[in-house]
């Protein structure tokens, strides 16, 4: 099986930070309940632009990191669970802003563990040969669907996008994907139709029952403890399992990339796998969690700190809406 080469990283964090202490103003919480509990101190919210502009500029800035020609992309794949439009794809507007002209776009949704499931795709496109080179996108502005009445929610999220530049290689890469679909109601956002269909029989979708009475109908819901439960569960799961088909011991990666969703549960599922913390990267004291975003500004971050040395065996896993997880092992 081939490998996943990573030639090139950008990200667009956006200017606007809103630190704890600004949710004390119009809600009632506090740094003092948020940080311990979650690990985090502030986010950054896009307030002036729509979501793919984020993701544009996260783009234009892997594509010169990686030093290509935008008309050499063969597939712009990108993650978001907060699209602007229900068409067309984000990459489609991706595409037309980068000038790939020659690349064809899709979108994927698996929420937060959608970078990983990308990079399961990409590998699966690279190794057919017809795609040289592959444009991998996360964007999302989860501001756009958050409840800021609900301090329960609104304090753990933030926009931003991450991309990476990626071509076939030789060196060995692992993945795996999960879903857990039984469990969705653990996390969701509904889409709210404004649909004038004469024919609609609303008291007999029940579903859209469910959703009107328990739920603020089109804002991020999320059972907190369920998805906690879950989510240390699956990292854990995912990450054994890319290293057994690798046939490494975990001990032999050197760098974990998490999904940054709370720090907590960062730390309790990297101690059950016996990783040290130093091999783990986290970010959520600044930005929050940014859902499939988080990796790939992660990896940009280590990327420009100049922390990704050739020959690291490097783990990404997550865990998200659907409920999903993944994980994926490979070598610098
Ligand atoms: N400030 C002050 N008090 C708060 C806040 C807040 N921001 N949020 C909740 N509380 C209160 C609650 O109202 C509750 O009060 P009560 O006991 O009087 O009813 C009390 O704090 C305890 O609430 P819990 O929900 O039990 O708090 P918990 O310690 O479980 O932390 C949290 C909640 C941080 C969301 C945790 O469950 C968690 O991290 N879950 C996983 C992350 C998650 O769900 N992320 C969303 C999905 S994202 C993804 O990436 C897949």
């Amino acid at each position: 099986m081939s490998g996943v080469k990573i030639i090139g990283t950008g990200s667009y964090v956006p200017e606007f930070i809103a630190d704890n202490n600004k949710f004390s103003e119009f809600l009632d919480t506090s740094d003092e309940w948020i940080t311990p509990r979650t690990g985090i101190k502030q986010r950054h919210i896009l307030t002036d632009k729509p979501n793919f502009y984020m993701g544009v500029q996260a783009a234009q800035r892997a594509i010169e990191d990686a030093g290509v020609n935008p008309k050499d992309l063969d597939l712009v794949l990108v993650s978001t669970c907060s699209p602007d439009f229900f068409y067309p794809s984000m990459a489609c507007l991706i595409q037309k802003k980068t000038g790939a002209v020659n690349a064809a776009a899709i979108d994927v949704n698996s929420a937060c563990t959608g970078f990983i499931t990308a990079m399961d795709i990409a590998q699966k496109y690279l190794e057919t040969d017809h795609y040289k080179k592959i444009l991998i996108v996360a964007t999302e502005k989860l501001s756009s669907q958050l409840d800021y009445t609900d301090r329960s929610m609104c304090i753990l999220f933030g926009d931003a996008a991450g991309a990476a530049v990626v071509e076939k290689s030789d060196k060995p890469f692992h993945s795996m994907l999960g879903a857990a679909g039984d469990e969705f109601e653990a996390l969701y956002c509904k889409i709210h139709y404004n649909s004038n269909c004469p024919f609609y029989d609303k008291e007999a979708d029940h579903y859209n029952g469910i959703f009107d009475t328990f739920s603020k109908q089109n804002f991020l819901q999320s059972d907190g403890h369920a998805v906690y439960k879950f989510a240390v569960n699956a990292m854990d799961k995912a990450v054994r399992k890319v290293a057994e088909q690798r046939g490494i011991d975990l001990q032999d990666i050197d760098l974990v990339i998490p999904h940054q969703a709370n720090l907590r549960i960062i730390k309790k599922a990297t101690e059950l796998l016996g990783i040290s913390q130093e091999k783990v990267y986290t970010n959520i004291q600044n930005m929050g969690n940014v859902s499939s975003a988080c990796i790939p500004v992660c990896l940009d971050e280590l990327s420009k700190q100049g922390r990704l040395k050739e020959g690291m065996t490097v783990c990404f896993v997550g865990f998200g809406a659907g409920l999903t997880y993944g994980a994926c092992i490979f070598d610098i």
